[in-house]
């Protein structure tokens, strides 16, 4: 199905943020696999980010819960991303999204140099902002973003990003995640 949606026209990010959750419901208009879902959505949030706000993001993407590792040590996968090619395993605890995942609770990082454990998949990365997908109170896996300068990101971001994870969540069938 070809989702029916246009490119944003937003002149600013809280209007940006308003029209993502519009376009994020088109693409998702009536699919609900999560490959394809996150995929597409990874594609609104970075080429429609870069453009309004004209910062160097440099990787917009999700890891999702690695149902091949044993309950007793929970890890992240990497999944549909734009950007580089990245670290593709990450365990709970570590780095910037791994604490976000183990702690249930937006990372918002304005220098990752001062943030202890931050795993660096791009030396270009300075900035980063991590947002918890929770299902039924368990984190099944991490929207992620990185900018090249620091404090890419603010608390517009954080707001603006929650309100897509909580909705993705919702709109997709996590079959192979959970
Ligand atoms: N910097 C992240 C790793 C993932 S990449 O940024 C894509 C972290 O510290 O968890």
């Amino acid at each position: 199905m070809t989702p029916n949606i246009s490119a944003s026209t937003a002149s600013n990010k809280a209007e940006f943020y308003q029209d993502l959750e519009l376009q994020i419901q088109g693409v998702t208009d009536g699919q609900r696999n999560w490959v394809t879902n996150l995929a597409n959505s990874s594609a609104l949030i970075y080429h429609g980010l870069r453009a309004v706000t004209e910062k160097p993001i440099n990787w917009v993407g999700f890891y999702l819960l690695d149902q091949s590792v044993p309950s007793t040590k929970q890890a992240l996968i990497l999944g549909p991303f734009q950007g580089k090619v990245a670290c593709t395993n990450i365990d709970f605890g570590r780095g910037v999204c791994g604490t976000a995942a183990a702690e249930a609770r937006t990372m918002l990082v304005k220098d990752v140099h001062e943030f202890p454990g931050h795993i660096a998949c791009d030396a270009a990365s300075n900035s980063e902002i991590v947002v918890p997908l929770v299902l039924d109170g368990r984190v099944i896996g991490v929207l992620d973003l990185d900018c090249e300068v620091t404090e890419g990101f603010d608390e517009v971001d954080q707001a603006g990003l929650e309100v897509v994870a909580k909705y993705l969540v919702q709109a997709c069938d996590w079959r192979g995640v959970i």
